[in-house]
């Protein structure tokens, strides 16, 4: 089954916004497989985000990202990639639309709430990154029958 790597940034649990994002995700019916609330490293933060070492807003967002705990979560299910993509909206809120995470609770795009992976090859990147093989639970919902046809 198909995995994802999200992130809560400082912003999201600063604000408390923990709790609401993870309920976004149960409630699509996604699979939280690994969760930690941990603080950045600014080696991590610049490995993560190494595919915008060029950009203006690098330096801002390392530092924004090591400036306070994060959630990183890895979460599982059909299609998790582009759905939770989906679920957060686009990347500046102030344009992603109503019913997203970022739609509902963002307004600028240096504070949009939450990460998530853009594609499956990135999401293992970026799982191997944050998480070790122990710290993720392969396990099965006793609701799978009620969400999948399989
Ligand atoms: P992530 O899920 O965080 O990777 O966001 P994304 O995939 O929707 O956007 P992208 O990977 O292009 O950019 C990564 C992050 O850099 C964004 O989520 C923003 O927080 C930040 N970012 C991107 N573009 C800008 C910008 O023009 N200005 C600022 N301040 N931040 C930006
Ligand atoms: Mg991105």
């Amino acid at each position: 089954m198909e995995r994802t790597f999200i992130m809560i940034k400082p912003d999201g649990v600063q604000r408390g916004l923990i709790g609401e994002v993870i309920a976004r995700f149960e409630r699509k019916g996604f699979t939280l497989v690994g969760m930690k609330l941990m603080a950045v490293s600014r080696e991590l933060a610049e490995k993560h985000y190494d595919v915008h070492k060029d950009k203006p807003f690098f330096g801002g967002l390392v530092e924004f990202i090591t400036s306070s705990p994060v959630v990183a979560m890895v979460w599982e299910g059909e299609n998790v990639v582009a759905s939770g993509r989906t679920l957060i909206g686009a990347t500046n809120p102030i344009s992603s639309a109503p019913g997203t995470i970022r739609g509902d609770f963002g307004i600028t795009i240096g504070r949009n709430l939450i990460h998530g992976s853009d594609a499956v090859e990135t999401a293992q990147r970026e799982i191997a990154l944050w998480f070790t093989e122990p710290e993720l639970a392969s396990w099965t919902p006793a609701n799978h029958g009620w969400l999948y046809e399989d």
